[in-house]
């Protein structure tokens, strides 16, 4: 995301993103002081006014079709094409983030923003989308192994960034990752998908037992998180001080993903570590909490 920023990105640029988006992305693209323009990721071709198309006119667009961190929800397929006809008109570059994309646990997979882009444009030379993969939720963040996948000239710009940033991805982790990858990746896929579909379904049955009226949440079928809306006037930042003090519980209060508007009453759960028993525990710690402060 960093090398993508430096390269496409000056002071004042616009990054179009979705509401919420991922806080990793706005950090990587921070150092360049763009300003951002939210998008509701349904609806995406409504809602914008014609001073706000005119300020999105060449922008960049970064989202996450799969899996999104921090609501786990995925963009449909009429959403997909909505989003390639709005960078259309616009002539934006898109990023596709596809961190989460291999984790789907039920349901369907949908074609990527790329292989859509590229049944339009007739090839990826013409394609405007820029698909990133990494191994980061699949083998190990430790690794810092990802790639992008796009026209030949602008891979080629972001070889000469990497090499300037720090020359390469070290070869012993490649060497890692490759063997990894060759060895029983799709059995291992299957036993991450298995093992995050399971976390999932309990962390929606305890939610859906536990939690108060007026609180409502995300269905994944894929990656690892729940987002979680509070009542109106409550805000996961206070929730967040609250649970560690008076429930020993920890979460992410959903404000930082907002890039453009803030929003507090929201906060993410993830289910992908803790056992079955800590996460009936946590969320019915947690719900008893809002039923307090509500
Ligand atoms: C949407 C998304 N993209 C990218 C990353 C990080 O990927 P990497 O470790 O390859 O930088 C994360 C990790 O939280 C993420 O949620």
């Amino acid at each position: 995301m960093d090398l993508l920023g430096k390269l496409f990105l000056t002071r004042g640029d616009t990054v179009m993103v979705a509401r919420p988006t991922y806080l990793g992305a706005l950090q990587a693209f921070n150092g360049y002081e763009p300003t951002y323009l939210d998008m509701p990721e349904t609806g995406l071709a409504d809602g914008l006014d014609a001073a706000t198309l005119d300020r999105a006119k060449g922008c960049l667009g970064y989202f996450v079709p799969d899996f999104a961190n921090p609501t786990g929800q995925s963009l449909t397929l009429d959403e997909r094409e909505a989003l390639l006809d709005l960078a259309g008109d616009l002539d934006m570059t898109l990023i596709e983030d596809a961190a989460y994309r291999e984790l789907r646990f039920s349901g369907e997979a949908l074609p990527t923003l790329l292989s859509l882009d590229i049944a339009r444009s007739g090839g990826i030379e013409a394609a405007r989308t820029l698909f990133c993969g990494t191994f980061s939720k699949t083998l190990s963040p430790a690794l810092r192994i990802g790639w992008v996948c796009g026209p030949r000239a602008v891979i080629e710009k972001l070889v000469l960034l990497k090499q300037g940033a720090d020359l390469h991805v070290s070869t012993i982790n490649q060497m890692v990752a490759h063997r990894a990858v060759i060895e029983g990746f799709d059995q291992h896929l299957g036993m991450l998908r298995g093992a995050y579909g399971a976390n999932a379904r309990v962390m929606l049955a305890a939610l859906e037992r536990h939690m108060p009226a007026g609180v409502t949440w995300s269905k994944p079928h894929g990656g690892m998180f729940v987002w979680v809306w509070l009542p109106e006037g409550l805000d996961g930042k206070v929730v967040l001080e609250r649970a560690l003090a008076e429930e020993r519980v920890a979460f992410v209060p959903g404000e930082p993903f907002f890039a453009e508007v803030p929003t507090a009453n929201a906060l993410r759960l993830s289910y992908s570590l803790p056992t079955d028993a800590q996460i009936e525990d946590g969320v019915a710690r947690l719900a008893r909490l809002i039923g307090r402060m509500g």
